[in-house]
C-alpha cells in the first residue's frame, strides 16, 4: 500500500497513528501528549483489519494528563503496551538509522525489542537483568559509602551473573536467527557479505568478583550485557563507523525485513510493515529490489511524496492531504 502526499501533508502522522493503534505506543516519542492534535484534549485511533484470517479491531484513546486506554476486539487491556504482544508491527523511519550509527545503547535496545518479538518466552529477560543490575549497583554504592558489608553484594552478583548469562545467550540466539535473512536481504540491496557480530562476554560470578573493588569505587557494575554491542559489518567494514548514510539505511532495512520474515515464520502471521520515507534516498535499482523484497503475504505501507517513486503497482494508493487520507 502506498501513501502519497506533499511534504507536511500528514503521511508520517498516518503511519504513526497506525503504529499507535496497533502497538499502543509511538515509534517516535514517549510523550503521549504529542499524539493529540494541538488545541484539543483527546484523540482516538481505531484500527480495523484481519490477522491470520480473523477480524481484529483495536482502539486507543489518549487524553491529556490521563493514561491511555486500549482495547482489543472489545476487551479492555490492562496496559496499552500489551497490544504489542498481540499484534506485530515493524516500522522503518529515517530516525532508525540510529540503530547503525548511534551509540551501543540504541543497538542493545533494538535487539532486545527484537528478542521480545521473536523469542517471546524470553521477552522478560532484558527487564529482569536491568532490575538485578540496578540492585547490585545500589548495593555497591551502599558498601562504598560504608553503609553495608561486602557480603550484601554477593546475592546480587549471583543474580547479575545468572540473568546476564541468560540475556547474553538469548541475544546471541537472536543474532543467529537474524543473520542469514539479514545477509540475504543486504546482499540483494547491494551490501556484500553483511554480518552481525556480538561484542561482549557473558558475565560470571568470578569475573564480577575479580573487579569488585573497582565496581565499589565507581558504584557501578563494569561488565555484562549492559555494556555489550553488536557490530554491523559489510565486507569486513564496520558500518557503525564507516558506513555511508545510504549503507546504514540499507542495513537497517535489511534487519527489518529479516525480522519480518522471522516473525511470520514463528507466529504464522506476517507482521504489518510500516516504511516511512524509505524510497527517497534509494536509487532506482534498489527501489526495485526493495519493492520486490517486501513480503508477498501480509501488508506493507510505504510513504512517498510521489506515486512514481515506487516501481510496480501497489495494491492500494492512499492520497494524503492535510487532515485527510483517501483511497485514490
Ligand atoms: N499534535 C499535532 N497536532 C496537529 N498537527 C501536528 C501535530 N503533530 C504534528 N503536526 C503537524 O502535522 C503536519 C504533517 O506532518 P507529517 O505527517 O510529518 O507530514 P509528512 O510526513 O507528510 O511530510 C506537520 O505540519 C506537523 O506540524
Ligand atoms: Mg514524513
Amino acid at each position: 500500500m502506498l501513501a502519497v502526499g506533499a511534504n507536511g501533508a500528514g503521511k508520517t502522522n498516518l503511519l504513526e497513528a497506525i503504529h499507535v493503534g496497533s502497538q499502543g505506543f509511538s515509534p517516535r516519542t514517549r510523550s503521549d501528549s504529542e499524539l493529540i492534535r494541538f488545541g484539543t484534549a483527546a484523540s482516538r485511533v481505531v484500527v480495523r483489519g484481519e490477522r491470520g484470517g480473523l477480524p481484529v479491531e483495536s482502539t486507543i484513546t489518549l487524553r491529556l494528563r490521563e493514561g491511555k486506554r486500549a482495547s482489543l476486539n472489545g476487551a479492555v487491556l490492562p496496559a496499552a503496551e500489551q497490544l504489542r504482544s498481540r499484534l506485530s508491527t515493524l516500522v522503518f523511519t529515517p530516525d532508525r538509522l540510529a540503530v547503525v550509527k548511534g551509540g551501543p545503547a540504541v543497538r542493545r535496545a533494538y535487539f532486545d525489542r527484537t528478542l521480545g518479538r521473536i523469542a517471546r518466552p524470553r521477552a522478560g529477560l532484558p527487564a529482569a537483568y536491568a532490575s538485578a543490575l540496578a540492585q547490585r549497583n545500589a548495593a555497591l554504592r551502599r558498601t562504598g559509602a560504608g553503609l553495608s558489608s561486602r557480603d550484601a553484594i554477593a546475592p546480587w552478583t549471583e543474580n547479575v551473573a545468572d540473568l546476564g548469562s541468560q540475556l547474553y545467550a538469548a541475544r546471541r540466539d537472536v543474532l543467529t536467527l537474524l543473520e542469514p535473512g539479514f545477509g540475504t536481504r543486504a546482499e540483494a540491496l547491494g551490501l556484500a557479505d553483511a554480518r552481525l557480530r556480538y561484542e561482549g562476554e557473558p558475565p560470571s560470578r568470578e569475573s564480577l568478583e575479580a573487579r569488585l573493588e573497582r565496581d565499589i569505587e565507581r558504584g557501578f557494575t563494569g561488565l555484562g550485557p549492559h555494556v555489550h554491542d553488536v557490530a554491523i559489518v559489510s565486507a569486513n567494514r564496520d558500518l557503525r563507523l564507516f558506513g555511508s548514510q545510504g549503507e546504514q539505511r540499507l542495513a537497517v532495512l535489511s534487519l527489518l525485513l529479516a525480522e519480518a520474515e522471522l516473525v511470520a515464520e514463528r507466529s504464522g502471521v506476517p507482521p504489518l510493515l510500516l516504511l516511512d520515507d524509505v524510497l527517497s534516498e534509494l536509487d532506482a535499482a534498489r527501489r526495485r529490489t526493495l519493492a520486490e523484497s517486501v513480503p508477498g503475504q501480509g501488508q506493507t505501507l510505504i510513504t512517498a511524496t510521489a506515486a512514481s517513486a515506487l516501481p510496480g503497482e501497489p495494491a492500494q494508493v492512499i492520497e494524503v492531504s492535510p487532515g485527510h487520507a483517501r483511497t485514490a
